[in-house]
């Protein structure tokens, strides 16, 4: 295993939108996996996607741990385990939008305000070949369109209806939410 380089904004891995994975269960994929999750978790990130490390395939890492949680509605869970999603794709379930503040790590020291669907459902493999699907709602949809947008070449500035609300971190820290707004 080994952590990768992370590519920020600007660079043109990230314009681009990424290939599909012929066969989720190549070595290859599987090392690419393995190095993605140390990367994200060296760099306390909830997510990320293979053309952050320079590498323009469709597979995303991500997780939506409980503390991300929306108590003010119980009866759904809004946890993710670490999940591996290759070739993903994203339907909406509810025309609605949430607001909330977004940081990417190839966006370093920068929080920003983005509205996404609320409620999705998201498909994809695993590097078994296992079909992955789920329904998600609160940060765990928005981590998952966060990370499906890096494959389509989109980071979050791009989504934002209002750059008044693209602040840095160390403010947002500061005269904002303590919640919300991890990098992925
Ligand atoms: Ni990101």
């Amino acid at each position: 295993m080994a952590i990768l380089k992370i590519a920020r904004m600007g660079h043109p891995v990230l314009g681009r939108r990424a290939d599909p994975v012929a066969d989720p269960r190549a070595p290859e994929i599987k090392r690419l996996v393995a190095d993605m999750i140390e990367t994200m978790q060296d760099a306390n990130g909830a997510g990320l996607a293979a053309p952050q490390v320079h590498v323009p395939l469709r597979v995303v890492v991500f997780q939506a741990p409980p503390d991300r949680g929306e108590p003010e509605e119980e009866s759904f869970d809004h946890t993710a385990p670490l999940t591996v999603l290759i070739n993903p794709a994203i339907e909406v379930l509810d025309k609605e939008t949430d607001g909330g503040w977004e940081g990417c790590l190839s966006v370093p020291g920068l929080r920003g305000w983005v509205e996404r669907t609320a409620h999705i459902r998201y498909a994809g493999y695993d590097t078994e070949g296992r079909r992955v699907v789920r329904e998600a709602k609160g940060f765990h949809a928005r981590v998952v369109q966060h990370e499906c947008d890096h494959l389509e070449g989109i980071l979050y500035p791009a989504r934002m209806k209002d750059m008044g609300k693209l602040v840095f971190e160390s403010e947002f820290s500061h005269w904002l939410s303590k919640k919300g707004g991890d990098d992925s």
